[in-house]
């Protein structure tokens, strides 16, 4: 009952707060600068990547969780263009295989219980050629000391920060969905615990 009110009540105003941290705020700007058009984001949150958008037309903001939706009103009320709220899962996503040019994902497959049946869906439903723009904490392959942490940590994390995963390596299962990988990244960033300091931003795309 407790833990059902701090998800409810506490954890989605301190997401909306974490996530506003100054290094994740640039890497949103480095991601979203380019995208265009119609964009599926997978895992909207509270609405952060909004201002960075900036040839965009349309944002299917797609979030399973309402008590943290609720958060993103704002930001949506003051976006020049179409959001459109989808309340679902990555892992059944609700559009046509081979429909949308661009999927977003800033923090979320951490998060998503399947990752590799989200990955599955979110190739299904880009055309030949899309691009899946990402950035995401991930494990520390080169200190083998953070990495065990992460491991040992994870379990924890989940319950705290909503089934949050701290040692998910995301290149990996890209790869294994068939993902081609465009440009790749890691970067070490500030002001965030060195358990999630390592970032992959990324855009992989379904081949032609
Ligand atoms: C760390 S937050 C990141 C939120 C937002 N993307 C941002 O950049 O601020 C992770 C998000 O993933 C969402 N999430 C969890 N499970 C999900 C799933 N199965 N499908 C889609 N989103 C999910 C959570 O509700 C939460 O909004």
């Amino acid at each position: 009952m407790l833990y059902k009110f701090y998800q409810k009540h506490i954890f989605p105003h301190l997401l909306n707060q974490v996530m506003q941290t100054p290094s994740l705020m640039d890497l949103r700007r480095e991601l979203l600068l380019g995208v265009s058009g119609e964009v599926l984001e997978i895992g909207f949150g509270t609405g952060l990547n909004l201002p960075f958008y900036q040839g965009v037309d349309t944002v299917y903001a797609l979030e399973p969780n309402t008590a943290i939706f609720q958060l993103a009103q704002e930001r949506i009320d003051a976006a020049p263009f179409v959001v459109e709220q989808i309340t679902a899962s990555a892992e059944q996503l609700p559009f046509a295989n081979n429909q949308l040019q661009h999927v977003v994902s800033t923090w979320t497959l951490c998060s998503i219980p399947d990752l590799e049946q989200s990955l599955r869906e979110i190739y299904r439903v880009l055309q030949p050629g899309g691009t899946l723009h990402l950035v995401e904490h991930v494990l520390n392959r080169q200190n083998l000391n953070i990495q065990r942490l992460q491991h040992l940590l994870t379990p924890i994390q989940k319950k705290v920060a909503d089934g949050c995963h701290l040692n998910r390596d995301i290149e990996i299962a890209l790869l294994e969905t068939g993902f081609e990988l465009g440009e790749v990244q890691y970067i070490d960033i500030a002001g965030i615990p060195s358990l999630a300091q390592r970032m992959l931003l990324a855009r992989v795309h379904k081949p032609l």
